[in-house]
């Protein structure tokens, strides 16, 4: 057996309801029992609605947020506590890109500058060079220069991606990352992503609430409902045997084929 870049165990989040503290409301089980093994280079899916706790999750593998209950360990080592030296150490190996470039960014620094600063903090070589390269590599070749208010949205995912990757991850944990961007734009940071892994072998953790989007860079599926992983496996039976009727609906819920898978398949176009 190989040990899981991420493996996640009896993990559950639960959250105080808002209301009077007298009414003794139950918490909300935002996450509710989840096991994951993410291996070292696959891209695992979660798929879910709105509510159904997949950023909880996300945060939590991301060692964002620490859970209720439940263990999380990265390459066999559990995660240090949150905040702790150990912990900012760890931090390193598993990255995150989330929804909203422009709030991940500061806008008062240039795009460099951004990629340069964790490379130091973490004593990692940060010569010009290398964040030039970065930059080139996810199609930012001479934009380092700019602010992010000089950069679009498809640009501003880019420099996150190039942040995230010039720290060498063996995870990244990508909630929503694509949601926000124009359709064919998409297609173009999904292609990315691919062609990143293909050649660095980092683990994905891909949320989305996009079925189209996440049968399209997934390996693995986990269909996530109410706090809990309702069905799991391989991208393709998932999709062509779904076992879990939430599952099946969730499918029977998809448009023929969603702009964004469709283009992510035929238009593979340079990233
Ligand atoms: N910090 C928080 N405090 C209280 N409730 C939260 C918090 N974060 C998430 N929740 C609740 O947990 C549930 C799951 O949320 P979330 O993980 O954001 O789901 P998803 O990303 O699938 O839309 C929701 O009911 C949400 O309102
Ligand atoms: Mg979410």
């Amino acid at each position: 057996m190989t040990i899981a870049a991420l493996e996640l165990r009896g993990v559950s989040r639960h959250y105080r309801r808002k209301g009077a503290w007298f009414l003794k409301t139950k918490p909300l089980r935002a996450v509710d029992g989840v096991d994951i093994e993410l291996q070292a280079g696959e891209t695992l899916g979660i798929v879910g609605e709105s509510g159904s706790g997949k950023s909880t999750l996300g945060r939590i593998a991301a060692g964002i947020e620490a859970p209720s209950g439940g263990s999380i360990a990265f390459r066999g080592a559990p995660y240090a506590d949150i905040g702790s030296s150990a912990w900012r150490r760890q931090r390193r190996n598993v990255q995150v890109v989330f929804q909203n470039p422009s709030q991940a960014l500061d806008p008062r620094l240039s795009i460099a500058t951004q990629i340069h600063g964790p490379m130091v903090a973490h004593g990692l070589d940060a010569g010009d060079d290398i964040v030039a390269a970065m930059l080139a590599r996810v199609g930012l070749a001479g934009l380092g220069t700019r602010f992010p208010h000089q950069l679009s949205g498809g640009q501003l995912q880019r420099a996150v991606i190039a942040r995230a990757l010039a720290l060498s991850p063996d995870v990244i944990v990508c909630d929503e990352a694509v949601s926000a961007l124009d359709v064919s734009v998409q297609a173009q940071i999904l292609n990315l992503l691919q062609d990143l892994q293909a050649e660095f072998g980092m683990a994905y953790l891909f949320i989305s609430h996009d079925l189209g989007v996440v049968r399209h860079v997934s390996h693995r599926i986990a269909v996530m409902r109410h706090g809990r992983i309702v069905e799991t496996g391989p991208a393709a039976r998932v999709f062509s045997q779904p076992q879990d009727s939430y599952t099946r609906s969730l499918i029977a819920a998809l448009p023929a084929a969603s702009p964004a898978a469709r283009r992510a398949r035929d238009a593979h176009q340079p990233a």
